[in-house]
C-alpha cells in the first residue's frame, strides 16, 4: 500500500537532547531545563513566524531559542552556546534508525526526511549519523520558507514523488506534526518515544509506536 516512508528529523531520527546531554557539565545548574526550553522555544518560533509571514531559517531560530533558554534558566553558563550549536550539527540518531532505514530500503521503499531543518543542518546531521546512503531525499521546508504544519510543507513530498498522499507513510515523534500530516492525507505513525498523552484527537495517527522498530511489525 505504501510507496515511501518519510520521516520528521528532530526528535524522530535525531535526539535533540543529545547536544545538551553530551555537554551537560558546561551548561550550568539545570541542563535538562535548558534543553527542554530550547526545544520548546525553537518550535514556538516556527509557528509564530509562519503565522506572521516573517520567515527566518531553522538555524537562526535554533540560535535564538538557545539564547532564550540560557537567559531564562537560572544558573546557566552563556559561554556554552557555541559548543551546543556545534553539537546540534552532529546530533545522535536513535539507535534503531540505521537498521530500520536499511530494511525499508531493502524492501524497495523510497525513504526521505521532511523537516523544518535548513539544508545545511540536515545534511550535516545525516552525514554525521552515517545515514546518507539510506535516504533518497532530504526535503527541507527552507525551499518554500513555510514551517510545518502548513499543508504546503507536506505537499513538497507529493510534488516530487508521483503518488497519492495516503501512499506516503509519515513518521514523527511530534504529535502536532502527526496532526498536520494526517490532515494533509498522509498515512501517519506517531513515534511516541516518551509516552506522552495523546492530543489532537480528531487527527489521529493510524498507529502509535514507541520507536521506529514498530514500523517493521
Ligand atoms: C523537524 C522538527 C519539527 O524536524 O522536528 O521538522
Amino acid at each position: 500500500m505504501y510507496k515511501a516512508y518519510v520521516f520528521d528529523a528532530y526528535g524522530t531520527l535525531f535526539d535533540v537532547h543529545s547536544a545538551v546531554s553530551r555537554h551537560f557539565d558546561i551548561v550550568g545548574e539545570n541542563p535538562a531545563r535548558v534543553s527542554e526550553v530550547w526545544r520548546n522555544k525553537q518550535l514556538e518560533y516556527t509557528w509564530v513566524r509562519t503565522t506572521m509571514n516573517r520567515y527566518k531559517d531553522f538555524w537562526d531560530l535554533t540560535s535564538q531559542a538557545l539564547d532564550f533558554a540560557l537567559a531564562a534558566t537560572p544558573g546557566s553558563n552563556p559561554d556554552c552556546k557555541q559548543v551546543l550549536m556545534d553539537a546540534y550539527l552532529s546530533l545522535d540518531c536513535y539507535s534503531e534508525v540505521p537498521s530500520v532505514l536499511k530494511k525499508l530500503k531493502e524492501q524497495g521503499y523510497k525513504t526521505a526526511i521532511l523537516s523544518n531543518g535548513s539544508p545545511k543542518m540536515l545534511s550535516s546531521a545525516v552525514d554525521h549519523a552515517g545515514l546518507s546512503d539510506l535516504l533518497d531525499d532530504q526535503f527541507s521546508i527552507d525551499d518554500i520558507q513555510i514551517f510545518k504544519a502548513d499543508p504546503a510543507t507536506y505537499q513538497m513530498v507529493i510534488d516530487k514523488y508521483v503518488m497519492q498522499p495516503e501512499q506516503v507513510a509519515f513518521q514523527s515523534s511530534n504529535r502536532w506534526d502527526i496532526a498536520g500530516a494526517t490532515a494533509f492525507g498522509f498515512s501517519c505513525n506517531w513515534v511516541n518515544r516518551t509516552t506522552q498523552p495523546d492530543e489532537y484527537l480528531d487527527l489521529a495517527p493510524l498507529k502509535t509506536i514507541s520507536d521506529l522498530n514498530g514500523l517493521l511489525d
